[in-house]
């Protein structure tokens, strides 16, 4: 099966840069044996999307908001991304929930929202250190899943993805094991499985790099990757999808 990769540029590139990057990546990345994804910051999509119409890679948003309209000052409505023809939408990323204090319920009202508006959520969940020094992760987890997913309802497994991102390995260079990352994809996917009914693809991210990479996509429960840090440089971003 194909595996989905995923560059989340964050807030990292001036617009120019972002242009920039696409052009180079649509350059290199051809065939189709995994599936590639671009998630530019939100003034740059809708430059990046035409560069993408005849490429092999396509669009994803860093967000979206909990409703499609309305009174909502700052949002960005997941039915503009799906007329941008965004397709995928990172949701419940650790630095939102951390340091912009997102919450649970806010995290299932916008995927509740951006399914609604045929955009694919890509729930992030993931534990801390300290969570998983006391031996909590798995309970962490469950948790997140449970609150995230509650009342979400999937037609098919490819309408949501998962992304098992823990904190402490996120812009660390400290990776887990890629062996230790399969068991807990493999317990993230049986817990979405009894909340959803489908088994969901279920990606890794957290300090994957051109080293890593080829042996986290080699396990089995690892659908694919979700990448920030080495998104960003074409050479190696490329080198990681092309594997
Ligand atoms: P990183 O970020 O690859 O730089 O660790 C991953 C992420 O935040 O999605």
């Amino acid at each position: 099966m194909k595996k989905l990769i995923i560059a989340n540029w964050k807030m990292q590139l001036t617009y120019p840069a972002s242009l920039d990057l696409t052009k180079k990546l649509v350059k290199k990345i051809k065939g189709d044996k995994n599936t590639v994804v671009v998630c530019p910051d939100y003034l740059s999509l809708p430059a990046v999307a035409p560069l993408l119409k005849s490429s092999r890679l396509q669009l994803g948003a860093q967000d979206s908001a909990a409703a499609a309209y309305g009174a909502f000052t700052g949002e960005v409505s997941p039915a503009n991304l799906k007329a941008l023809s965004v397709k995928y939408v990172i949701i419940g990323h650790s630095e939102r929930r951390e340091r912009l204090h997102e919450e649970a319920g806010l995290i299932n009202a916008k995927i509740k929202t951006a399914l609604a508006n045929k955009l694919i959520p890509v729930l992030c969940i993931g534990e801390k250190l300290i969570e998983k020094e006391k031996g909590n992760a798995k309970k962490i987890l469950s948790q997140e899943l449970r609150q995230a997913l509650n009342g979400v309802k999937i037609k098919s497994a490819a309408d949501l993805v998962i992304a098992y991102e823990p904190l402490w390995a996120i812009g660390t260079g400290h990776a887990i094991i890629p062996l230790e990352a399969d068991i807990i994809n493999a317990f993230i996917r049986t817990q979405a499985a009894k909340i959803l009914n489908k088994s969901v693809r279920v990606l890794y991210g957290g300090s994957v790099a051109a080293e890593n990479s080829a042996e986290f996509l080699r396990q089995k429960n690892v659908d694919g990757l979700l990448i920030g840090g080495a998104s960003l440089k074409a050479e190696e971003f490329s080198s990681i999808c092309l594997q």
